[in-house]
């Protein structure tokens, strides 16, 4: 073909593709011509006969929960399809749902926002924004209505698989391979046009997004995963450290004297990165610098209250997302050295009765309030344990595969009960759930970028969690035998970064230190990063409140730290701190990724 003509024939083409509306393409007969045919995308078969096609012309968008996104003004309009699929050989039924941006909007994206607790993704329309196709899945177990933890056992003692390796990683994977292969033939666009996938969500979201750069790597283009709940035999056993310590101690600190010492310790350690601005940006040089027992003595105040907490999705059945309501009466007191002893024995994190350390916690200074606060009992007049029903379900559902909402006691139960919990979930679940895996070679390796983000006073999913996922994907895939330090970092930040945000909270920014930056435009980043080769040399983080509201701050991506010096942040290198930020887990004879 003389070159001429072929010119003229893709201006042809795209003017053809650009010239389509929304109604020409959100038709049924178009959504089925555009399925992928059987054996193409092997065990997934779509049944033409399900498919369903409707537009929606300015509806009125709804909130979207954690994503930090405000689309409240914004009108939407798409081609909303739902496709049924099944596995080949085993006569189950999958619905995938989709919307697909109208064509004059459709900047050939695919984008997922991660789900959060026990939930899979749930809004198909956050991508419209960056006129990119979004979709869910109802993952084979209803999932558009259910939450994994009401179907993760078919009775006691059987685990539901299917709806585990599908809440864990596959029923993502599936969503997005069928979406992509329907992008191009739903617009009419050759057949190889790039739709430049991408994931983002935070918590069990962050999770979802590391399920799929370690099993569905070559799918996605650019992953940006917040605090992920991942380790998650750890993880979720960890929830009940808080209450062990206290159990075992026989202490159970008034939640007033907890909070005031995470008050203290925030003002203590807030100058020692420098600037003394509501913020520890740097908690590592507070757990090495700020010796707890200096508040023995110290009073507290709080006035009775009644207070309802909203979990994060779990123990749904109790009524609303985990939420709970609880009458405290006035505390007056002063911190007590047996109060302390409890708070540094959670923020040492669980070690088994030898003293080997089992797993990691929070950083200090952040709120101990979600696992560690006890129930005041009116009759007895005394705080009492208080087992969170994060920990709690947790075991009775996936570790002893009772289905139960709570454990009802910690009688019987040390510190050793713990970390043999963790052993068997680990162990269990190692495949599907606990999502560590630490080579992402084939992510990586078709042009995959991840930025990684944890709020470093994170008071659910330890920031150290992360930071250890980090070095183990930088010791696996860059062995020191092969790569010098040096070269082993400039070759992982070429395409995963991670960076802790100074004072936030989990996958928010933090009541107690509101004055902290937190990344509002991660999106936008990763965009800039995957489709116009703009590697990020730090992480836009924006102050809303105090008195450097409206200041930008670009975080230090990790292994760097901040320091404020001259009137500016600063990254630096500090071995000391890298050095309290790195652990080993000699509990567990397995390695620990
Ligand atoms: C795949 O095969 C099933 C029957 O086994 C059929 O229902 C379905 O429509 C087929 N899908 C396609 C895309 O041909
Ligand atoms: C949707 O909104 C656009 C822009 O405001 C307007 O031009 C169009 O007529 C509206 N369509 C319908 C069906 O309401
Ligand atoms: C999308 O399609 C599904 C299946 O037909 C339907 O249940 C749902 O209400 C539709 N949503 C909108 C916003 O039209
Ligand atoms: C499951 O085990 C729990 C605890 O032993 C028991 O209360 C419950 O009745 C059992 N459920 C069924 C369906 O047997
Ligand atoms: C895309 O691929 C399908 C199946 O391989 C083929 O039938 C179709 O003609 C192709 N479309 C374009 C526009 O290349
Ligand atoms: C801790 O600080 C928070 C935020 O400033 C405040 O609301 C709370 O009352 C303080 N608690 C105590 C016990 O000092
Ligand atoms: C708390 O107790 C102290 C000492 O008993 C008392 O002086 C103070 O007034 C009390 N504060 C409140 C707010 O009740
Ligand atoms: C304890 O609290 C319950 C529920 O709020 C209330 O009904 C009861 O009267 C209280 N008992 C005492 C001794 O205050
Ligand atoms: C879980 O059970 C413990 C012990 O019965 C109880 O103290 C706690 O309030 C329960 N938590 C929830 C969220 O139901
Ligand atoms: C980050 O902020 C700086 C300064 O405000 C701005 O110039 C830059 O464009 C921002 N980068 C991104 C990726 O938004």
């Amino acid at each position: 073909m003389p070159q001429t003509t072929l010119i003229i024939f893709s201006a042809l083409a795209g003017l053809s593709a650009a010239a389509k509306s929304l109604t020409d393409v959100c038709t049924v007969e178009n959504v089925q011509a555009a399925l992928p045919a059987n054996n193409t995308l092997l065990g997934i078969e779509p049944i033409i006969s399900s498919v369903t096609a409707n537009a929606v012309v300015n509806a009125t968008a709804g909130g979207s929960f954690m994503m930090r996104r405000s689309t409240t003004s914004e009108t939407l309009t798409y081609c909303n399809v739902t496709v049924t699929y099944t596995h080949t050989g085993k006569d189950d039924r999958v619905v995938v749902q989709y919307a697909f941006p109208q064509p004059s909007d459709f900047q050939k994206r695919f984008y997922v926002a991660g789900g959060f607790g026990y939930s899979l993704p749930s809004s198909t329309t956050g991508g419209l924004t960056y006129g990119a196709i979004g979709a869910i899945t109802d993952a084979g177990y209803d999932a558009f209505s259910t939450t994994y933890d009401e179907v993760n056992l078919k009775g006691n003692g059987s685990i539901n698989w299917d709806a585990t390796y599908m809440f864990a990683y596959q029923g993502i994977g599936e969503m997005t391979s069928l979406g992509k292969a329907m992008a191009n033939p739903f617009y009419g666009n050759n057949n190889g046009t790039k739709v430049y996938t991408y994931f983002e969500g935070c918590s069990d979201g962050g999770r979802q997004g590391m399920s799929q750069v370690q099993r569905w790597g070559e799918e996605y283009d650019g992953v940006v995963a917040g605090a992920p709940a991942m380790r998650y035999g750890q993880q979720q056993v960890g929830h009940l450290t808080s209450v062990a310590v206290e159990h075992t101690l026989d202490h159970y600190p008034p939640p007033c004297s907890m909070a005031k010492i995470v008050n203290a310790t925030i003002a203590a350690c807030d100058p020692l990165d420098g600037r003394t601005d509501g913020v520890i940006s740097r908690t590592d040089l507070c757990k090495l610098h700020f010796d707890l027992d200096t508040l023995v003595g110290e009073s507290y105040y709080c006035a009775a209250t009644t207070s309802s907490s909203l979990g994060f999705g779990f123990g749904k059945r109790d009524g609303i997302a985990g939420s709970s309501t609880s009458s405290t009466p006035a505390q007056n007191g002063t911190i007590t050295a047996q109060d302390i002893a409890v708070v540094k024995g959670i923020y040492n994190g669980l070690h088994n009765l030898k003293g080997d350390r089992a797993y990691i916690s929070w950083q200090h200074g952040s709120s101990l309030s979600s696992d560690a606060d006890p129930t005041w009992n009116n009759e007895t007049s005394s705080w009492e344990l208080n087992i969170p029903s994060t920990g709690g379900e947790f075991v009775t559902k996936m570790v002893e595969l009772i289905d139960e909402d709570n454990l009802t006691t910690l009688d019987g139960v040390t510190y050793d009960t713990l970390v043999d919990w963790m052993q068997t979930a680990m162990v269990r679940y190692l495949d599907s759930l606990q999502t560590t895996l630490p080579d992402l070679t084939p992510f990586q390796e078709s042009g995959g970028k991840l930025l990684h983000y944890h709020g470093e006073s994170d008071p659910s999913v330890p920031p150290a969690s992360s930071v250890h996922y980090w070095q183990s994907v930088r010791s696996i895939m860059y062995p020191e035998s092969s790569y010098s330090h040096e070269q082993s970092l400039q070759a992982l930040e070429d395409w995963y970064q991670f960076y802790l945000v100074p004072g936030a909270a989990h996958c928010a920014s933090n009541s107690l230190q509101p004055d902290g930056p937190f990344p509002e435009d991660n999106m936008n980043t990763m965009i800039d990063w995957v489709e116009n080769g703009i590697k990020p040399t730090g992480l836009n983080a924006t102050v809303s409140a105090g008195q450097y509201s409206g200041e930008v701050q670009k975080l230090c991506q990790w292994p760097t730290r901040p320091v404020w010096k001259n009137d500016a942040w600063k990254c630096v290198n500090d071995q000391a701190s890298i050095d309290s930020w790195t652990y080993t887990f000699p509990a567990f004879k397995v390695p620990v990724y």
